[in-house]
C-alpha cells in the first residue's frame, strides 16, 4: 500500500468484528512502528497489548468502576476540559455526525453514556493497546507517543486492519493500572483499539472533516 493511500484510508473505526488478530501480526505492526522517531531517540513509549482473558477482565473492571464511581473520570496527568473556538465547533461537528450515524438523539444522556462506554470495550476489537509514559518525562515525549501511535495505525491499515486512538483510556486509570500492573511512575496516556472493521456498521462510514491548508498553514519566504 502506498503511504498516501494508508494516510487517506486510515480513519477511526468504532465497531469491530470479533475475528482475532494473530499475535504475529500485532508483533509485526509494533516492530515496524517502532521505527518512529523520538526526540534524541529516547523512545519513551511503553505499550501494553491486551487480548483474551486479560482484555475481558480489563473491560469488565473498568466498566464496573465507571458505574459505581462515574466522577472518577479525570486523567492522572494535567488536562483541561476548557474549550474555545474553533475547537468547539470542530468537536461538535464530529459529535453531530457520529451520533446521527449511531441513531442517538441530542440530549439522550443515557445513550451517550452507554456509547462512550463502548470505548472501554475497545468497540469490540479483539486487541487493545495502552500507551504509558514515565512520569519524569515532559510534553515532548507526548509528541513521541503520538508519532508511534500514528505509525501503528498506518502499519495496521497497510495490513488490512483498523484502529481507533482512545484518549478515553486516560480516565479510570487507577483500574487499568491495577489490572495491567502499570508501575506507579508511569502515566496511562492513551489507548487504541485494533482489529478488523465491521463494514456493516453505520458509524464506520464516518469520514471526519479537515480544515483547508489556508486555515492552518503560513508559508514564509516563498516568492
Ligand atoms: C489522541 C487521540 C485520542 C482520541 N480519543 C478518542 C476516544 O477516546 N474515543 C473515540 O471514539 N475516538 C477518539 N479519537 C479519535 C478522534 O475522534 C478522530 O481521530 C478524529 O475525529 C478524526 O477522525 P479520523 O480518525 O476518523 O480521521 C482520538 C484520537 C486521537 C488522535
Amino acid at each position: 500500500m502506498h503511504i498516501d493511500d494508508a494516510l487517506t484510508a486510515r480513519k477511526s473505526v468504532r465497531a469491530f468484528r470479533p475475528d482475532p488478530v494473530p499475535l504475529s501480526l500485532v508483533t509485526e505492526i509494533l516492530e515496524i512502528a517502532s521505527r518512529a522517531p523520538s526526540g534524541t531517540n529516547i523512545q519513551p513509549w511503553k505499550v501494553h497489548v491486551v487480548a483474551g482473558e486479560t482484555r475481558r477482565r480489563l473491560e469488565a473492571e473498568v466498566l464496573a468502576h465507571r458505574e459505581t464511581q462515574p466522577a472518577d473520570d479525570g486523567a492522572e496527568f494535567p488536562r483541561t476540559s476548557k474549550r474555545k473556538e474553533p475547537y468547539i465547533t470542530r468537536m461538535r461537528t464530529l459529535g453531530k455526525e457520529m451520533y446521527s450515524l449511531l441513531g442517538i438523539p441530542k440530549g439522550d444522556k443515557e445513550a451517550n453514556w452507554r456509547q462512550w462506554g463502548r470505548n472501554y470495550q475497545f468497540f469490540d476489537a479483539p486487541v487493545g493497546l495502552l500507551f504509558t509514559l514515565d512520569k519524569d518525562l515532559d510534553a515532548m515525549s507526548f509528541i513521541d507517543i503520538g508519532i508511534l501511535m500514528q505509525s501503528i495505525m498506518l502499519a495496521a491499515k497497510a495490513r488490512g486492519l483498523d484502529t481507533c486512538a482512545q484518549g478515553a483510556w486516560n480516565n479510570y486509570w487507577s483500574v487499568t493500572r491495577r489490572v495491567l500492573g502499570v508501575p506507579e511512575d508511569e502515566y496511562i496516556i492513551c489507548g487504541m483499539s485494533l482489529g478488523y472493521a465491521d463494514e456493516s456498521a453505520a458509524v464506520n462510514t464516518l469520514v471526519s472533516e479537515r480544515e483547508p491548508l489556508s486555515d492552518f498553514v503560513t508559508f514564509h519566504g516563498f516568492d
